[in-house]
């Protein structure tokens, strides 16, 4: 393990593992692992506690992020994930993060104390308006989302047509068992992403296990 193969604009293969070059060097956010190698630091990004990680590991085609990217990532939680953004991002990006947990979110202002590139926007997702005086005058290129919700969908359109720009990316991780305990998880996934198709070109549908059980990442563009 001593060369690291990048894979994506900020993403690299160090072993058997994917990493991100850490932005705050010596300072971990999750317990990830930190790896030194060619006079860099890298964070090593667990796929089993990400589903952006998960889609990169199950063969995601393109990571649409890179140097200065400006994303939007409602269910932010206390920044996992967002972490890793942060480093692709780099000191010339920015990531709005969203939340509804007041818990999740005082852990998740911690890091963003840390890393500037991060914004932490304590909201409810569905009503997109009540934050827009933070993102207004940013053009968002990239919307993520992760929120255990029964209209996830919804919620990431309503947040589309706020917020990404045209032509735009957007990553949506569909947790099934949020929608419905009876339907069958494809039919779900396909419902899903069948409210999305007026508005987005659908890129990819990636099924997370075995890193998350009952989880797709839709990727797709906006129109
Ligand atoms: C699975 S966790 C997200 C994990 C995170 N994406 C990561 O990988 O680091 C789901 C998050 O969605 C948040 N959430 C649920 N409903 C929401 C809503 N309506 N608006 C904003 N956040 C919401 C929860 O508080 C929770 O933190």
């Amino acid at each position: 393990m001593n060369i690291a193969k990048q894979v994506f604009e900020g993403v690299y293969e160090v072993g058997q593992n994917i990493a991100t070059i850490n932005l705050t060097p010596g300072s971990n956010v999750y317990g990830e692992e930190l790896v030194k190698m060619d006079g860099k630091e890298y964070r090593i990004w667990n796929p089993f506690r990400s589903k952006v990680g998960a889609a990169i590991k199950k063969g995601i085609k393109e990571m649409h992020i890179g140097q200065g990217s400006k994303a939007l990532y409602l269910g932010a939680a206390e920044g996992t994930t967002i972490s890793h953004l942060s480093d692709i991002v780099g000191p010339e990006g920015m990531i709005f993060g969203v939340d509804i947990s007041a818990r999740s979110m005082r852990k998740f202002i911690y890091l963003c104390e840390k890393r500037p590139n991060l914004v932490p926007i304590l909201a409810d997702a569905n009503q997109p308006m009540t934050y827009k005086e933070h993102i207004s005058n940013f053009s968002i290129d990239v919307l993520f989302q992760d929120v255990s919700q029964r209209n996830q969908a919804e919620i990431f359109l309503r947040n589309a047509r706020a917020y990404l720009k045209r032509e735009g990316y957007g990553y949506l991780s569909v947790k099934v068992r949020s929608i419905s305990h009876s339907e069958r998880a494809e039919k779900i996934v396909e419902d899903e992403v069948s409210r999305l198709r007026n508005e987005f070109e659908i890129l990819q549908v990636i099924p997370l296990e075995p890193f998350e059980k009952e989880h797709a990442m839709v990727v797709c563009k906006k129109r």
